[in-house]
């Protein structure tokens, strides 16, 4: 920047400053006599936007918070985007916040985001409506039917992506891959086909919008991703308007979009527009989320030899069992403990989802501290995850920290642990994510040797995720070494 532009920015600062100042000295008494918690507003209408963006432009995970956290504690008063807004890094305010869902507060996200989800979308629902889509979405996603009907086909997606691989990979491309063909056979019953190519062509435009939020909403990315969104949805319908007929005359497939044709409630069915923006509603949630869990559980194994050759040995020993061509068996992924360990402790370190925004629907005492009526609230998952009085070396990737689990007290793992948030918005995706995870980790492991490609960064802002999509290079693992640990099985 050159020194005449900064010059007018610092103008320009501080004339927004002073013009304001008699606002902003009004709301500090305002502030005062509400006993809110303590913080600091920053400057008039930017606030804390500016040093919150710089701070997670470092590595260090929690820049923004930690600051804070130590200078006021873990509930404290800020100004980000556009409006002031309390922050709770404290597992119990969180609990709080989120078992409160719908009765003190509920869910705000900004309207080009709403935009882009569409109008019945269940991120953005509420009130009774919310309750019946949450709990269908957990009937498709819950353990009896990952057992009977969807471990078959995640394990054959996941291999049938890897089937390809040689040489360079671009790690998180393929695991979106996997990840959105996965989601459309769930939904559709559709497998990879060039149906399933186009429309993930489109989708990833609407995806990318999400990332020119809140900042650009006038940006060329911003329109074009609306654009897709229309031929996404126009896509979605014409499959939805076939699958209608299809069950008009009584035949029904089952996946989530047969679910919802027989799902009647009390009002009678859902829309065909309902049930579009219901499905790529699914298809957003599950995406980037899973798709970057996967890929960061790669990372953080890769750089910790000790947990890798562990879980490799434990994949390896189901898959001596097993032979080279079988599926994977609702027991075998009931019989992964190490592996569990390594889901439950990237989930941990990687925070995809940092926290939650909420908005208080009415005057809330909580602590000591008082939110009124309308504020923002982020209930901040990351904070407490990476916290050392929560966990010992919070901010180091250790999977055995899960192996001896057993105490239940108030500051034990299990009750600060929360990657998928909690109360009636949990995430409904919650096991899905973690079979899909465990059955990627399983083939990967056992399928191949790889080293990085390339350093690459993890970064934290907007949106947990590695600089560079974590390039690999791949080679195929010698089988003989599965079939003497088979034979040695065999043998005893
Ligand atoms: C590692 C993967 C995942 C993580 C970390 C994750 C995390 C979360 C979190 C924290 C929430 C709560 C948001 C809030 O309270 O405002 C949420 C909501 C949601 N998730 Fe997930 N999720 C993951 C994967 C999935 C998958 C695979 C699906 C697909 C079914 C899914 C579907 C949803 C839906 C539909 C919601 C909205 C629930 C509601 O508002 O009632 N998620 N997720
Ligand atoms: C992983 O976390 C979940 C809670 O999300 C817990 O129920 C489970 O026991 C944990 N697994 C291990 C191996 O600690
Ligand atoms: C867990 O317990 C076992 C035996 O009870 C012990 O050998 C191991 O060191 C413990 N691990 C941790 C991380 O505390």
């Amino acid at each position: 920047m050159g020194s005449n532009s900064m010059a007018i920015l610092l103008y320009t600062l501080l004339s927004l400053f002073v013009s304001f100042i008699s606002v902003f000295l009004f709301r500090r008494t305002d502030r005062r006599r509400r006993r809110l918690p303590p913080g600091n507003l920053g400057l008039p209408f930017v606030g804390e936007t500016l040093q919150l963006i710089s701070a997670y432009k470092t590595e260090n995970p929690e820049p923004f918070i930690d600051d804070r956290v130590s200078k006021f504690g873990p509930v404290f008063t800020t100004h980000i985007f556009g409006e002031p807004t309390i922050f709770s890094a404290d597992p119990e305010m969180n609990r709080f916040i989120l078992q409160n869902e719908g009765r003190l507060f509920e869910s705000s996200y900004p309207g080009s985001i709403s935009n882009l989800l569409g109008r019945h979308s269940l991120l953005l629902m509420r009130g009774s409506l919310h309750k019946r889509m949450h709990s269908l979405t957990m009937s498709f996603a819950n353990s009896p039917i990952l057992k009977d009907h969807l471990l078959a086909d995640i394990d054959r997606l996941v291999r049938l992506n890897m089937e390809s691989w040689t040489g360079r990979v671009q790690l998180l491309d393929e695991a979106k891959k996997i990840t959105f063909h996965l989601t459309v056979k769930q939904l559709l019953s559709f497998d990879p086909c060039e149906w399933t190519q186009n429309l993930m062509k489109e989708y990833v435009l609407v995806i990318e919008g999400f990332f020119s939020v809140p900042f650009r909403i006038f940006s060329s990315t911003y329109r074009r991703a609306i654009q897709a969104r229309t031929k996404v949805a126009e896509a979605l319908s014409l499959v939805v308007m076939e699958r209608r007929k299809e069950w008009e005359n009584g035949e029904n497939k089952n996946d989530m979009l047969g679910a919802l044709f027989n799902e009647d409630g009390n009002g009678g069915g859902f829309s065909d527009e309902e049930i579009v923006d219901f499905l790529l509603a699914l298809l957003v949630a599950g995406y980037d989320t899973t798709s970057t869990i996967m890929t960061l559980a790669v990372k953080f194994l890769t750089e910790t030899p000790a947990a890798l050759a562990q879980l490799k040995e434990e994949q390896d020993e189901i898959r001596a069992r097993l032979g080279k061509m079988e599926g994977l068996q609702w027991e075998d992924y009931k019989n992964m403990p190490f592996t569990q360990c390594v889901v439950n402790e990237t989930l941990r370190v990687a925070n995809i989802i940092g926290g939650v925004f909420r908005r208080a629907t009415q005057d809330v005492n909580i602590k000591g501290y008082a939110i009124p009526k309308g504020w923002k609230v982020f209930a901040s998952l990351r904070a407490v995850h990476l916290n050392q009085d929560n966990f010992k070396d919070a901010r180091t990737f250790n999977p055995w920290r899960w192996q001896n689990n057993s105490n239940t007290g108030p500051t034990s793992p299990m009750n600060v642990f929360t990657p998928f948030g909690g109360g009636p918005r949990r995430c409904p995706g919650y096991e899905l994510a973690r079979v899909e995870l465990s059955v990627f980790l399983h083939h990967i492991v056992t399928g191949f040797s790889w080293v990085p490609a390339e350093q690459d960064k993890l970064v934290f802002f907007p949106t947990t995720r590695t600089q560079k999509r974590y390039p690999i290079i791949v080679q195929p693992r010698d089988m003989s070494s599965f079939r003497q640990c088979k034979d040695s099985i065999e043998a005893k």
